[in-house]
């Protein structure tokens, strides 16, 4: 007899769905990567520190971490995804770099001992958890004393709207995740204090992305995690996206393409 069949365990589904957009996440047009730049920078690391990159997907904040530590520190990434972990290790293969390492991890879990890093990194990563709380102690748990937490989220300006029109147009409205709250500073700060850190601190930065057709723009959507949508769709729904996108893009359009102006901030805290 079959097993019965529950809702989808979100862990499974989040890390499902990046395995399978890993190969082409930040590889359409580099929007991590700029977030990724800011979020080290904002964390201020010193030469030397041990770092802890979680959700480290393909790098956007890995790579820029190493630059910042020098060859005398080192970078551990975890991922939920074994696409992205797979990616990245062969990213971090061809170039020979020798002191990090990536592994796949449960930010809710980690497998890593207390005390253990000088600093913890998460781009973009904080409202996909089930259970943000647990990730925020178990970031304290890792930590030194006085190491420094990074975190990016959207506040409020995600880039998934469109998406989120188009899922609702068409299956209805869906409630929100908890974690999905989590995604706004006064949220994410207030739970920061709670888990041990003190004085945590906002960097509003804004990127501008060139889109040159609706059609990379669609590519693009499939390199993320918007791609379960549209992985699920049919095609009379998938026409419909097609359609909305294309309404979307005239409120972007500029010469000759499409310009996304995206905010996102950047929040640091240290533990007490
Ligand atoms: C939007 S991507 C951000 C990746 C990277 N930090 C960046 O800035 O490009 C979100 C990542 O979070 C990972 N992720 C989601 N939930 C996670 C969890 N509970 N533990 C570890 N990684 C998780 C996903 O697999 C995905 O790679």
């Amino acid at each position: 007899m079959d097993a019965p069949s529950g809702p989808p365990d979100p862990k499974a589904v989040v890390g499902g769905t990046f395995s399978a957009a890993a190969e082409t996440y930040d590889q359409v047009i580099p929007f991590f990567a700029p977030f990724g730049r800011a979020l080290v920078a904002a964390a201020d690391l010193n030469r030397g520190a041990r770092v802890l990159d979680v959700a480290s997907g393909r790098g956007a904040c890995l790579f820029r971490a190493l630059e910042s530590v020098g060859p005398e520190g080192s970078v551990v990434g975890i991922d939920l995804a074994p696409g992205m972990v797979d990616a990245l290790a062969a990213d971090l293969a061809a170039r020979g770099i020798a002191n990090a390492s990536v592994q796949v991890g449960d930010a809710e879990a980690l497998d890593l001992p207390a005390g253990s890093f000088d600093a913890v990194l998460a781009g973009f990563m904080i409202f996909f958890a089930p259970d943000p709380d647990r990730v925020l102690a178990e970031f304290a748990r890792v930590l030194k004393p006085g190491g420094v937490v990074a975190l990016t989220i959207f506040d409020g300006s995600t880039p998934s709207q469109l998406l989120r029109q188009v899922g609702e147009e068409l299956f209805g409205a869906q409630d929100a995740r908890a974690a999905e709250a989590f995604d706004r500073s006064e949220v994410l700060d207030p739970a920061l204090v709670h888990a041990g850190f003190d004085r945590p601190e906002g960097i509003d930065v804004t990127e501008r992305f060139r889109f040159d057709s609706a059609e990379q723009v669609e590519r693009w959507h499939r390199s993320h995690f918007a791609r379960l949508l549209l992985d699920s769709l049919d095609d009379q729904q998938l026409a419909l996206y097609r359609t909305r996108l294309a309404e979307h893009l005239e409120t972007m359009r500029v010469d000759g393409g499409f310009e996304l102006v995206q905010r996102a901030r950047v929040t640091v805290a240290y533990k007490r």
